[in-house]
């Protein structure tokens, strides 16, 4: 898993504090990275305790965390509604977010927009005024010069994503790579996303807007929760 900042006790009460809204009898997107896997795991302590669930992953990593921690698992077209979804995010302005940094935005965008409700959990670290975290932005790999040259003209600078322990490109769960485009301050991110969307080759972007019900941000100490 890549490493973020914040310490792991504000991620673990923000994962625990999103879990306990679970109830039973309800289908779960279980989201990616450091935070969200402790959603998880706390899940699979509710599961164990009797706690009837369904789980839908949004990652290679969280359905193999989830299948270890003994949440019952379906895939996405195997379910017809998910209740709740869990995720994390990279950096969070008001409710809007950057997700990405894991690769595996494109998986979370459908499964978060698809949940009746969408829960994001952060520590701190990831909170501001202004988004300015470079935009990860999946791509046809075929296309991912192409899509350059337009986050180039849209005043972006797009970077290839590489991997740490293999030679060239990260390849995402589905088989695309990954450009990560820093636009400095986004003031607008609608417009951002809206601009972006539009790309020839663009699979999925990281900017995440008007998606997220509910934002638990964890702290050394406690949980403050914010609804939309
Ligand atoms: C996965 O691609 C991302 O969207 C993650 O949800 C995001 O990077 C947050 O991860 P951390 O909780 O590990 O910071």
């Amino acid at each position: 898993m890549k490493t973020t900042g914040g310490s792991d006790e504000a991620k673990r009460r923000a994962g625990d504090s999103a879990a306990a809204l679970v109830e039973g009898g309800t289908t779960v997107g279980l989201g990616t990275g450091s935070t969200a896997a402790h959603a998880i795991r706390r899940l699979g302590e509710r599961v164990a305790d009797g706690v009837d669930v369904v789980g839908v992953p949004t990652s290679f990593q969280s359905r193999e965390l989830a299948r270890n921690v003994g949440i019952p698992l379906r895939a996405l077209d195997e379910v017809d509604r998910i209740d709740i979804a869990i995720d994390g995010a990279d950096q969070v302005a008001g409710f809007d977010l950057v997700k990405g940094g894991g690769a595996a935005h494109a998986h979370e965008k459908v499964i978060d927009s698809f949940a009746e409700r969408f829960v994001v959990v952060v520590d701190p670290s990831k909170r501001v005024d202004v988004l300015s975290h470079p935009v990860p932005v999946e791509v046809l790999p075929a296309a991912h010069t192409v899509v350059a040259r337009s986050v180039a003209d849209a005043g972006g600078e797009a970077t290839l994503r590489r991997a740490e322990r293999k030679d060239g490109p990260v390849v995402t769960d589905n088989g695309n790579l990954v450009l990560d485009c820093d636009f400095g301050s986004i003031p607008d991110p609608d417009a951002l996303a809206t601009t972006l969307d539009a790309v020839p080759g663009v699979v999925e972007h990281g900017l995440f807007v008007g998606l997220a019900d509910e934002l638990h941000v964890g702290t050394e100490t406690g949980v403050t929760v914010h609804e939309r």
